[in-house]
């Protein structure tokens, strides 16, 4: 969700901004533009919709020279996607792009700009006239003084026609990461940081940055200079390609066994639960996510709660964060998130800490403000996940609830410690159990083909079954368009059933920690009522229309990990078959960086 790239070396920026926004471009967006500043001043390229459109653009005006740069893509949140909405905006000597939301540009347009005309919908233009309007040769003193008027969050990055040869950022709430080294740069995330940087510092709520081409000052919004550390800059993890798939979706479905290994590996152990031992047994346990971290934790819940006997809630963060959830020092929160970023998670986080619980967070993004800002941190071990519908990471945020309910359960000594052991190596066999279940994906193509002109469809399950039905639908609403619910298979005859009818289609999860006759009556049921069933069961005995037997992890408190592999398959080759852009489904973004 919007990206901030910047540039400042020897090289012409363009190409730089360009690479950076394609790096940026899996955050979700809508529009894209860059702005370079050579002698001649500032030129600025903007384009709704993709970044080849803009580069186009670029290509053919010929005139984009000069060694710094900004650049931005947009997810749009005030006013539509047209290209005098896409950043970068300017003011007079400033050009800006920003990622964020300003909840009170009404207001300060009110106030203060009451004359300037605006040539866009968006709040981001009344920060470039705010800077303009409080600059009287001072670039910091401008930004400063606009700073300390914005409410909401704000990432920012911007050129002053005065100062050729610097970046100036100022940041509250969303990310900003900048690298140093034989060039500088800066961006929203460290994908799009220079490989040539040797250092990296990751912005504060707070803070304004200069950027030099080989060095960067740090103030705070009073203009108090401040000394700060960077972390050495390692490009790792930074290469994302697809290789052999024809989409990042389906590679990182078939990375997630090594992604599960990698996690249960750095986690299970009672030697690796010593970070863990400070946590006293709480009287209650918060679980708060977003999407499909979200789905992970109704998955948690049931983990921790069967082996630590301690209740446990799990919240969407966004209802969370308003909700004056009963919280205190004896309470711990557990935040999930795969980017790390999510607003409304970190909200949640900060929450939480404020009321004096304990935090810990399961992330995939260890530079992330989740994980720096939680008092505890567990790392899912997924590398980069670049299609927006996650696969790989949810199944890595899975194997590190499980590892983590039984830690606690051997710390809280909540547990038979023969159960956890025998827990412990079914977890470190998980990895193989999902290796299996990847074979169905010849049996999903097919399934798939008969989904193409569907327009509804449910999915059904109970206990763990309906925490990956959630998922399952999910998956296949967002990259197919299909409209989809998932439902517990019990509550159905309260209400839903009366929209099944002849043909719809159903998909029963059945997970080995229900009955069998339960969920068998619930199929039963719906297809009494023409619906007709796709039955996902590791038991022969489950009778639908149509029974795909699916493997099941060694574990049956595991069985999510295995049962949500062909959902995800499904989705991806129904997708397909729809012609959708699956990496890059429509509305969405991977990186939620705003409420
Ligand atoms: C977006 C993504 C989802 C993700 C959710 C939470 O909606 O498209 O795949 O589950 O955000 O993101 P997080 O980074 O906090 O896990």
């Amino acid at each position: 969700m919007c990206g901030i790239i910047g540039y400042n070396g020897t090289a012409q920026a363009t190409p730089f901004l360009l690479d950076g926004l394609k790096k940026l471009e899996y955050r979700g967006y809508d529009s894209a533009g860059i702005a370079v500043s050579d002698t001649d001043g500032i030129k600025t390229e903007k384009r709704k919709g993709k970044i080849d459109a803009l580069a186009s653009a670029v290509r053919k005006r010929n005139d984009m020279t000069g060694t710094i740069g900004i650049g931005h893509t947009r997810w749009a949140t005030h006013g539509a996607a047209t290209n005098s909405n896409a950043h970068p905006h300017k003011s007079g000597k400033f050009t800006i792009v920003h990622n964020g939301i300003i909840e009170n540009h009404k207001e300060l347009k009110e106030k203060y700009l009451r004359l300037c005309r605006f040539d866009s919908d968006t709040d981001t233009e009344t920060v470039a006239h705010l800077i303009n309007r409080h600059y009287s040769g001072n670039c910091l003193e401008a930004i400063a003084q606009t700073a300390r008027l914005l409410e909401g969050s704000f990432a920012l990055a911007i050129l002053c026609e005065d100062e050729p040869n610097t970046i100036f950022c100022a940041k509250k709430s969303s990310p900003l990461l900048i690298g140093v080294g034989d060039e500088a740069s800066v961006a929203s995330d460290i994908s799009a940081i220079s490989r040539k940087s040797d250092s990296l510092y990751r912005m504060d709520d707070g803070e304004i940055a200069a950027i030099h081409k080989n060095k960067v000052e740090f103030y705070d919004f009073e203009l108090n200079e401040k000394a700060k550390s960077a972390s050495p800059f390692t490009a790792g993890n930074n290469t994302s390609e697809k290789g052999e798939y024809e989409h990042f979706m389906l590679k990182e479905i078939f990375e997630q066994p090594e992604a599960v290994r990698k996690t249960v590996e750095a986690y299970i152990g009672a030697d690796k639960a010593e970070l863990l031992q400070q946590i006293k047994k709480p009287t209650g346990i918060y679980i708060v996510a977003c999407g499909s971290a979200y789905h992970a934790g109704l998955i948690g819940r049931i983990c921790i709660e069967k082996l630590t006997k301690t209740p446990t809630s799990v919240e969407t963060a966004s209802e969370f964060r308003y909700s004056d959830p009963l919280i205190d020092e004896n309470t711990s929160v557990i935040i999930i998130s795969q980017s790390g970023e999510t607003a409304d998670s970190l909200a949640a986080l900060r929450l939480a800490k404020s009321k004096g619980a304990k935090t810990i967070a399961i992330v995939n993004v260890p530079e992330s403000s989740i994980a720096l800002e939680s008092d505890f941190a567990i790392y899912t071990k997924a590398g980069a996940e670049i299609a927006v519908a996650t696969t790989k990471a949810y199944s890595a945020q899975l194997a590190a609830l499980y590892a983590l309910s039984i830690h606690f359960a051997r710390i809280w000594q909540t547990a038979d410690s023969k159960l956890l052991n025998t827990l412990e190596q079914s977890l470190e066999q998980l990895h193989e159990n999902i290796r299996e279940a990847l074979c169905l994906e010849k049996q999903m193509k097919e399934i798939a083909q008969h989904m193409q002109n569907t327009q509804h469809t449910y999915f059904i399950g109970r206990g763990i079954g309906f925490a990956v039905a959630a998922e399952a639908s999910l998956k296949l609403k967002e990259i197919s368009y299909i409209h989809s619910e998932a439902y517990a298979a019990g509550e159905l005859k309260h209400g839903t059933i009366s929209l099944i009818e002849k043909g719809t289609k159903v998909f029963a999860v059945c997970t080995p920690d229900t009955p069998e006759a339960k969920i068998q009556s619930n199929i039963d049921e719906v297809a009494a009522r023409g619906a007709n069933v796709i039955a996902f069961t590791s038991s022969p005995n489950i009778k639908a229309n149509t029974t795909v037997i699916s493997t099941t992890a060694s574990h049956p408190l595991f069985s999510a990990s295995t049962q949500v592999i062909p959902f995800q398959l499904l989705a991806y080759y129904t997708a397909k078959l729809r012609g959708c852009d699956i990496d890059k489904p429509r509305n969405l973004a991977k990186s939620v960086t705003v409420e």
